[in-house]
C-alpha cells in the first residue's frame, strides 16, 4: 500500500500516491487497486480475502514503486574498461580498447570473479531485466549466465559470435565453431531451469551475432538457419552506429540492399530482434525495421561518448517501431538506466535543434520533440518489454505481471541518506500528493542514482533461482 507511478503509454503516465496491490506467493501481481484511502484499507482488503494484520506492508512517506528497468544493451565483460575509451570512435574503440580486455575472459575464474560484481552492480542500479552481451568464450558466457541465474535475474544471455576482422588473439576460428559453441549456450541456459517453460525462464538465450562486420556470409546464413528453426529465439546485434563502420559493412556485402538488409537477407531481422543504435538508418531501412517488427535500443550514452551520433527516436516512434533504452557499456560509461533515460532526454532536445524533413511523418508528434517524461519513463520500462518479447510478463504494474519493481525513496534518514532533505507525503488533498509523487518522480528521473533505489524486487516464477530479494523483508 503506497504510492505508484506507472507507464501508461508513450504520451501518459500514472500517478497513484495510495495503491493497493497484491503480489501472490510466485511473484506475480494478482490485482491492483488504483486508490484506496486510509479509512477504506481494512475494508478493500477484506474484499480480497486479506486482512491489515496478515500480508500487509506500507510504504513510507517519501517511497514509491515503479517497475523496475529493463537495459535493452549491455556488455557484460566491458564493465572493467567503463570510462575509458572516449577519445576514439567505434572501430577504433573495438581494437585499442574493448577487444583487448573482452580476450581476457578466455580465463574461466577471471570471467566468474568480474561477473560477479557486473550482475551484482547492474541489478543495485535497478536493472531488473537486461539484455547481455557476453565475448565469444563459451565456458565464460555459461558462467555470466549462471551468475545472472543464481542472483534472480531476468535476462536474455548471448555469446558473441565473430569470426573475421578481429584481431588474431580475439576471433572464432570458423563459422561452424562459432555455431556449435552457439547451440552448446543456448542448450546450456535453457537447462537452468529444466522444470519452467521455454517463455517462463528467467535467464533466456539470445543469438548474438555481434554485428555484420564481424560475421562471415557463411556464419550469418548458419545463424539465420538455428534463428528459422527457432522462432522464440531472440537475436541482438548492433546496426547503423558509426559513419565508418556503415561504409566497412557495405564494402563487405555489396549485394546487400543496406545494413539492415544484410540482416534481413539472413533472416536475422525479425519481431525478436534487437538492434542496437540505428543512429543513422536510411528511409528504406526504418520502413524494413517496421515491417520486420525489429526493436531498436536506443544507447544515448554510447552514442555519444563514441562520437557515433544522435538517434532520432522521436521518429522511430512516430514511425511505430518499438524502441527501448540500452546502456551499452563501456561505449557508455555508466550502467545505469536512469542515466540512459537522461542522456536519452539530452539527446532528443539535440534533435529539436535541427529538425529534419520527414515526409513519411506527416504528423509529427515525437519526431525532432524534446522527449516528455512519459516517454522516456515508457521507454525504459514497457518499451523495453516490449523490445524484449515480454511486454505481457513485465513493465508495468498490471495485474498478471510479474513484480518486477523498483522501490524508490526520495527519504533523507540515517540508514539511507537520500539527496535532496527531508519532505513528507501530505496525504490531504488528492491532486496535491498527486503533484507532490510527480516532483519526487521527476527528481529521481533526473537527479537521483542508484542510491535511490531501495530495493530492486524480482519476481519469483522460477524456482531454480536463489537469491532473489522479498521486497517484504527490506521494508519492515
Ligand atoms: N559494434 C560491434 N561491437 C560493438 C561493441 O562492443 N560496442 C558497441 N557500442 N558497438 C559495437
Ligand atoms: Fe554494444
Amino acid at each position: 500500500y503506497g504510492a505508484v507511478v506507472n507507464p501508461r503509454s508513450l504520451q501518459a503516465y500514472d500517478l497513484w500516491p495510495r495503491c493497493l496491490l497484491a503480489v501472490n506467493a510466485k511473484g506475480v501481481i494478482d490485482w491492483v487497486v488504483e486508490d484506496v484511502q486510509p479509512h477504506e484499507l481494512q475494508d478493500a482488503l477484506a474484499s480480497k480475502g486479506h486482512s491489515l494484520e496478515t500480508d500487509f506492508v506500507a510504504l513510507k512517506d517519501g517511497e514509491f514503486l515503479i517497475p523496475g528497468f529493463v537495459d535493452t544493451h549491455t556488455h557484460a565483460p566491458q564493465v572493467p574498461n567503463m570510462g575509458t575509451g572516449g577519445q576514439y570512435q567505434l572501430l577504433d574503440w573495438l581494437q585499442n580498447v574493448t577487444f583487448p580486455m573482452e580476450a581476457k575472459f578466455k580465463d574461466v575464474s577471471f570471467a566468474k570473479t568480474t561477473y560477479e560484481s557486473v550482475v551484482r552492480r547492474i541489478i543495485d542500479s535497478g536493472t531488473t531485466t537486461c539484455c547481455y552481451y557476453g565475448t565469444l568464450h563459451l565456458e565464460a558466457t555459461k558462467a555470466l549466465a549462471d551468475i545472472i541465474h543464481s542472483f534472480g535475474q531476468r535476462a536474455f544471455v548471448g555469446k558473441c559470435n565473430m569470426n573475421r576482422e578481429s584481431p588474431a588473439y580475439y576471433v572464432e576460428p570458423t563459422a561452424a565453431a562459432s555455431v556449435d559453441a552457439t547451440k552448446e549456450l543456448i542448450n546450456y541456459i535453457r537447462n537452468l531451469s529444466p522444470a519452467v517453460s521455454k517463455e517462463e525462464q528467467l535467464v533466456q538465450p539470445i543469438l548474438t551475432p555481434r554485428f555484420a562486420i564481424s560475421c562471415t556470409d557463411e556464419l550469418l546464413e548458419s545463424l539465420g538457419n538455428v534463428a528459422k528453426a527457432d522462432p522464440q529465439l531472440r537475436i541482438q546485434t548492433h546496426i547503423s552506429e558509426n559513419l565508418s563502420e556503415i561504409a566497412f559493412t557495405k564494402s563487405l556485402f555489396p549485394k546487400a540492399s543496406s545494413y539492415a538488409g544484410v540482416y534481413d537477407m539472413f533472416g536475422l531481422l525479425r519481431d525478436n530482434t534487437v538492434l542496437a543504435h540505428a543512429v543513422h538508418l536510411s528511409e528504406d531501412e526504418v520502413n524494413l525495421i517496421k515491417e520486420r517488427k525489429a526493436g531498436i535500443s536506443h544507447c544515448p550514452t554510447s552514442n555519444f561518448n563514441l562520437s557515433s551520433g544522435v538517434a532520432p527516436v522521436g521518429y522511430y516512434l512516430d514511425k511505430g517501431i518499438k524502441v527501448g533504452l540500452g546502456t551499452d557499456v563501456s561505449g557508455g560509461f555508466n550502467i545505469s538506466i536512469l542515466n540512459a533515460i537522461q542522456n536519452a532526454s539530452i539527446a532528443s532536445k539535440v534533435c529539436s535543434f535541427n529538425p529534419k524533413e520527414r515526409p513519411d511523418v506527416p504528423a509529427p508528434v515525437l519526431t525532432d520533440k524534446a522527449l516528455p517524461i512519459a516517454t522516456l519513463f515508457y521507454l525504459a520500462t514497457m518499451g523495453g518489454a516490449s523490445v524484449c518479447g515480454l511486454e505481457d510478463q513485465i513493465g508495468s504494474m498490471t495485474a498478471g505481471k510479474s513484480f518486477d519493481a523498483l522501490l524508490v525513496t526520495v527519504q533523507n534518514n540515517a540508514g539511507n541518506p537520500g539527496i535532496w532533505g527531508i519532505e513528507t507525503f501530505e496525504q490531504a488533498e488528492d491532486v496535491e500528493s498527486k503533484v507532490q509523487l510527480d516532483g519526487w518522480f521527476e527528481r529521481f528521473l533526473f537527479g537521483g542514482d542508484d542510491r535511490n533505489i531501495r530495493v530492486a524486487q524480482l519476481a519469483t516464477t522460477d524456482s531454480n533461482a536463489l537469491h532473489r530479494p522479498r521486497v517484504r523483508s527490506i521494508i519492515v
